[in-house]
């Protein structure tokens, strides 16, 4: 028994010098790192919309929107919900498209083994996004159905009967935010398919290259346009230029083409290229470009791009406790805080632009420097990990914000289709008024939305498993998608059990 326990200690201690002399100490293994990422790339399956393939894995979901576009006489039918309902929301869904692909582009090769899940769930997106931009020249259709009318209700998507209305943006009606954005994530998107699938990147790249040019030559907010339908749901209230600048820096990237080089060059200054912003969301997409421009910087020397490096540097400043401007706020368990309201949005995007910078500088052998001190690449990562770590359990309320993963994790998912019985176990309609008593229900949600992350604890790490409380409990496409390469990068980044 004493030489047992003696051994147990020697060997203890032993991996406790082993860890701090590697990577760090880490919660979890590499294993948990990867079942975290199979299941963060599941979760785009159960907001799939529209006819679903026969390899659907989330099989508690079912065909819906099917007749989507339709009395429009086009055709709409798939892309994803956004989070707990049932619209289409375009700007959100191209944001996590745009973030999706570069999770992939980024990290692709740290997720052998979930690949084609991944580039299956940016495919889910972009054959609809396609659709939505070559249907009718001079228009993009950027929404299926009213808001309002769909909120009123809890339904299923399987049965939902509210008005399947389509939205647009014209030249009459422009739309600069959404449609530079679905430029992002198409050319995003172009760089994912390159090598194995030729002709659908190219054709993605194409309509990339032309809806921009209709963001760029009808300059207007969508939320000028379309008023009520996309506001306050998802207001572009940072305006077009981020998104515009934003776009330009992903067809660069995805076609090399000079005239967007040039671009960049004449219109970054009126873009927002000299703006420390901190907030990289769906309306937001400022700090995403520093981060994007500054590799072509580190690796081409383009004198016009050394701007990009250096808000990419302050913006990393401000994320870094002890840094001379340091101005992010954390809960005292150690969160990133932006917003009452889906705060981990802001936490998994951040962890994503940390991650992809930690690669640029360390690819290009230089660190960031905050005032007198140089913050390395390996600061990046562990700053990254806290936070990925914080979402999968290592938290004061020792609970896992990502539905299905670890002992504990929220139940009352603000989710219709997760919380409402599934077509398969109740094949009979439930109306749009019969569903609230599920919503009202203190049960848990009977589909579990394996791999969800909710909206997250407030700015005390508290966290109410409350259906009601949207700003915590509900889901989204783009909480996600940045977390897939973060995910990615620590599962080939830690060590095994
Ligand atoms: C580069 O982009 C411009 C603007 O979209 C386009 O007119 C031109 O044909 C492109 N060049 C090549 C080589 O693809």
């Amino acid at each position: 028994m004493a030489s047992a326990a003696t051994f147990s200690l020697v060997t203890q201690l032993l991996c406790l010098t082993l860890c701090l002399l590697s990577l760090g100490c880490s919660a979890f293994t590499t294993e948990d790192y990867s079942d975290a990422l199979d299941k963060s790339i599941l979760f785009f399956e159960g907001q799939r919309s529209g006819k679903l393939p026969s390899n659907q894995r989330l099989n508690w979901r079912g065909n819906s929107g099917m007749s989507d576009g339709s009395s429009y006489h086009v055709d709409l039918v798939g892309g994803y919900y956004d989070a707990g309902d049932n619209v289409k929301f375009g700007l959100p869904m191209a944001f996590t498209t745009t973030l999706l692909a570069w999770s992939v582009i980024e990290f692709g090769s740290s997720m052998p083994n979930q690949i084609e899940n991944a580039k299956a769930a940016v495919r889910w997106s972009t054959d609809y996004l396609l659709k939505a931009a070559t249907t009718t020249p001079g228009t993009l259709y950027v929404q299926v159905a009213d808001p309002n009318m769909d909120h009123s209700c809890w339904e299923r998507p399987e049965d939902m009967d509210t008005p399947r209305n389509v939205y647009k943006v014209s030249t009459q009606n422009p739309g600069s935010d959404v449609a530079a954005e679905t430029a992002a994530a198409l050319a995003a998107a172009s760089i994912v398919f390159k090598d194995s699938d030729p002709s659908y990147s190219g054709k993605l790249l194409h309509t990339a290259m032309e809806v921009f040019d209709f963001a760029d030559k009808y300059r207007g907010s969508y939320s000028d346009s379309l008023g009520s339908v996309v506001c306050p749901f998802y207001c572009s209230y940072s305006g077009y230029q981020d998104e515009l600048l934003w776009g330009a820096s992903w067809i660069h990237r995805a076609s090399k083409n000079s005239s967007y080089l040039s671009y960049i060059k004449s219109n970054g200054h009126t873009l927002g290229a000299d703006d420390d912003d901190y907030s990289f969301s769906w309306d937001d997409k400022r700090a995403g470009t520093k981060v994007l421009l500054s590799k072509s910087f580190l690796e081409t020397n383009t004198e016009e791009f050394q701007i990009y490096k250096a808000h990419s540097d302050n913006y990393i400043c401000s994320l870094i406790p002890g840094s001379s401007s340091f101005q992010a706020q954390y809960t005292p368990g150690g969160l990133l805080y932006k917003a009452s309201e889906s705060n981990l949005q802001y936490v998994t995007s951040t962890t994503l632009l940390l991650l992809t910078y930690a690669k640029y500088l360390s690819s290009n052998r230089v660190a960031v420097t905050c005032g007198s001190s140089a913050v390395t690449a390996e600061t990046l990562i562990a700053q990254a990990k806290k936070q990925v770590d914080y979402i999968l359990g290592d938290n004061p309320a020792k609970m896992s914000y990502m539905v299905g993963f670890g002992k504990k994790y929220p139940q009352h998912v603000h989710h219709r289709g997760s919380s409402v019985p599934s077509v398969h176990e109740h094949p009979g309609r439930i109306s749009c008024n019969d569903g609230f008593q599920y919503f009202h229900s203190g049960s848990p949600n009977p589909n579990v939305l394996v791999g969800a992350i909710v909206g997250g604890p407030d700015n005390k790490d508290n966290f109410a498993d409350d259906r009601n409380n949207y700003q915590q409990s509900e889901p989204a496409t783009y909480i996600n998608a940045p977390f897939v390469g973060a995910l990615a990068f620590f599962s080939a980044n830690t060590n095994p059990k």
